[in-house]
C-alpha cells in the first residue's frame, strides 16, 4: 500500500486488481513495460500536482478488492478503479462500488473494446462516472484528472 498525503482534504482511493502486480513482466506487448511500482510513482506525483491525497492497493483477491471499496467511505471522496479481469465477471466489486456511493472512474492500461469479446463487457460501467481505456499508464493518470475535476467541480466545457 502507498499512501502520499499533500496536505489537501481531498482523498482519493486508487485500486488495482488482479494480476496487475505483474506489470513490466505481463505480456508487455499488450500492457507496456512499466511495472506497477512505475505506475504508482507517476500516479503519486499526478496527485501531487493535483494537490490531492492518494492511497493506492493492489490485491489478487475479489473479497480483499470488495473490502478495500467498503474502508474507503467516510476515509475517501473518490475511486479510481483497474478491476484487471474482475471487471468482465465481479458482480459483488460492482455492488460493492454502488453500495459505497463514490464516484469512480474505471481505467484499462489496454484498450479492451480492441481485445477478446468476452473483454467488452465491464460489470462496473454502468456504475462509473466514466471510463478511460486504452491509453496504457496514461489511462490512470487521465482518469485521476477526470475524478479530481469531477470532485472539485470543474465543468471543462465551461472553461472553453
Ligand atoms: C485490464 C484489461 C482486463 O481485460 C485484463 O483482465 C486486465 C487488465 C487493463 O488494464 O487493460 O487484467 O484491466
Amino acid at each position: 500500500m502507498v499512501t502520499s498525503n499533500n496536505g489537501t482534504s481531498l482523498n482519493v482511493l486508487v485500486l488495482h486488481g488482479p494480476n496487475l502486480n505483474l506489470l513490466g513482466k505481463r505480456e508487455p506487448e499488450i500492457y507496456g513495460v512499466l511495472t506497477l511500482v512505475e505506475i504508482d510513482r507517476l500516479l503519486t506525483k499526478k496527485a501531487e500536482e493535483l494537490k490531492v491525497c492518494i492511497k493506492i492497493q493492489q490485491s489478487n483477491h475479489e473479497g480483499e478488492l470488495v473490502t478495500a471499496i467498503h474502508e474507503a467511505l467516510g476515509q475517501q471522496q473518490g475511486i479510481l478503479n483497474n478491476a484487471g479481469a474482475y471487471t468482465h465477471t465481479s458482480v459483488a466489486i460492482r455492488d460493492a462500488l454502488a453500495g459505497v456511493a463514490l464516484p469512480t472512474v474505471e481505467v484499462h492500461l489496454s484498450n479492451i473494446y480492441r481485445r477478446e469479446e468476452f473483454r467488452h463487457h465491464s460489470w462496473i460501467a454502468p456504475i462509473a462516472l466514466g471510463q478511460i481505456s486504452g491509453f496504457g499508464a496514461n489511462s490512470y493518470l487521465l482518469g485521476l484528472e477526470a475524478l479530481v475535476s469531477h470532485l472539485r467541480n470543474y465543468d471543462l466545457l465551461s472553461l472553453q
